[in-house]
């Protein structure tokens, strides 16, 4: 039995054909190109309202962490149910504002961030800068006296817990160049008291991506607890505290997620009385889960020991298997009643990490048919790249019935 339901909710099979919403996506196969992005509006706009029911007591302003998925689209669904956007470029936040985002609800986060895009972001008067060292607040200070403009600056503070994720996309702990050590935070906003261009309204954090356990969330926000309550008695006011983003998604059957009202909960029980104005910035749990890619048998060759099912979906689509060893579910579009059989399911790129999944069982594959691999609504499309000048694939956005193609 695959319960496809469990990785999309407006997934599923119907007489062994599988559907997106109310669309066969055989037909979708026979009308476009494969590989083909393909998303359900509605489980985005599911996602984005489950997330906002959890909380109970806070209500957070939830900014899309756009460098999931930057498709115009997609800021549009989310900013039309009131979600602001976290930018990390130049580049997101002129898409974010082209797109009809609103000013104040752009907080402009990075490591990196060049002082041309600061002048940018603070001459576009959006709600805050996260800032991840006293040497960008430093600058940031320069460019607002000689623009004479203020600017709502939140310091990222990096709490040293490790989120026990991927090595790759963990960024809380001392070693990683992210964030303000603890240490260091009161010392900035002594420095930075009557600067009347910088004005610290409080701090933020982000301790990694694809996290499954509470446990690192609930660590790094009591910590984060200690230092606002720290920072008032020494008599500072602490009014914004952004979260940062993290929560997991399901990618294939052995993964464990984090129930999303257990995640509210901690964030309601630690800080709603503590007169906040709360700022989370998902990504991958609002879009994750919406996106498939629609790919195609190029055909099956046997090896020595084992059968290959070579698909046209590659790592320039899709390149997380390869640089972080994520393995996300491959189904087939239409179920066959044969036997099961042992496959690995590679792409046509030259290169020995472009594997999706190794010893995959499923039924008998033949040139032609498709097949879906699941949860690439986050940091796929985004992440491609032309590797062997492939073509970029098309992305296709579904509702109900409807469709739309979609060029970014
Ligand atoms: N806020 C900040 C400051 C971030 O750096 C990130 C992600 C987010 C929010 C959103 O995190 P999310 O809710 O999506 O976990 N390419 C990797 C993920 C990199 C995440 C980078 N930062 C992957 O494919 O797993």
């Amino acid at each position: 039995m695959i319960k496809v339901s469990e990785y999309n909710k407006f997934l599923s099979y119907n007489k062994n054909k599988l559907f997106l919403e109310d669309i066969p996506l055989e037909n979708l196969g026979e009308k476009f190109d494969t590989p083909l992005f393909c998303y359900s509006v509605s489980q985005i706009e599911h996602n984005f309202t489950e997330l906002q029911k959890a909380f109970k007591k806070v209500k957070p302003l939830i900014c899309y962490a756009l460098k999931a998925n930057f498709n115009s689209n997609i800021i549009k669904i989310l900013s039309n149910l009131g979600c602001g956007i976290d930018v990390v470029s130049d580049g997101e936040l002129q898409k974010s504002l082209k797109n009809g985002v609103d000013n104040q609800k752009i907080v402009f986060s990075g490591v990196g961030k060049t002082n041309k895009e600061i002048e940018i972001a603070i001459k576009k008067n959006i709600k805050q800068i996260n800032v991840e060292s006293i040497e960008e607040l430093e600058e940031i200070a320069i460019i607002c006296k000689r623009l004479n403009r203020t600017i709502n600056i939140c310091l990222r503070v990096n709490p040293d817990v490790d989120a026990k994720t991927h090595e790759k996309i963990s960024t809380g702990r001392s070693e990683d160049k992210f964030g303000i050590s603890d240490k260091k935070v009161l010392e900035i906003f002594k420095k930075f008291k009557s600067n009347k261009f910088i004005k610290i309204k409080g701090l933020s954090m982000h301790i990694g991506s694809q996290i499954v356990l509470l446990e690192p969330f609930s660590k790094a926000f009591r910590k984060i607890k200690l230092q606002i309550l720290k920072l008032r008695r020494e008599g500072f006011e602490v009014s914004s505290l952004d979260l940062g983003g993290g929560v997991g998604i399901k990618y294939n059957d052995k993964n464990k997620i984090l129930d999303i009202k257990s995640y509210a909960q901690v964030i309601d029980e630690l800080f709603s009385d503590l007169d906040l104005e709360i700022i989370i910035e998902p990504g991958r749990y609002l879009v994750g889960s919406s996106g498939i890619i629609l790919s195609r048998v190029i055909r099956t060759k046997s090896g020595d020991n084992k059968d290959f099912v070579i698909i046209d979906a590659g790592m320039d689509n899709l390149i997380r298997p390869a640089l972080y060893g994520a393995e996300h579910k491959i189904i087939p579009v239409k179920k066959k009643q044969t036997n099961l059989k042992s496959y690995d399911i590679v792409g046509p790129i030259c290169e020995t990490s472009d594997v999706f999944i190794k010893k995959m069982k499923i039924h008998r594959l033949n040139s032609d048919d498709l097949v879906v691999i699941c949860s690439t609504g986050a940091y796929s499309s985004c992440m491609a790249s032309q590797y062997n000048l492939r073509k970029p694939a098309k992305e296709i956005f579904i509702k109900k019935k409807k469709f739309t193609l979609s060029n970014n």
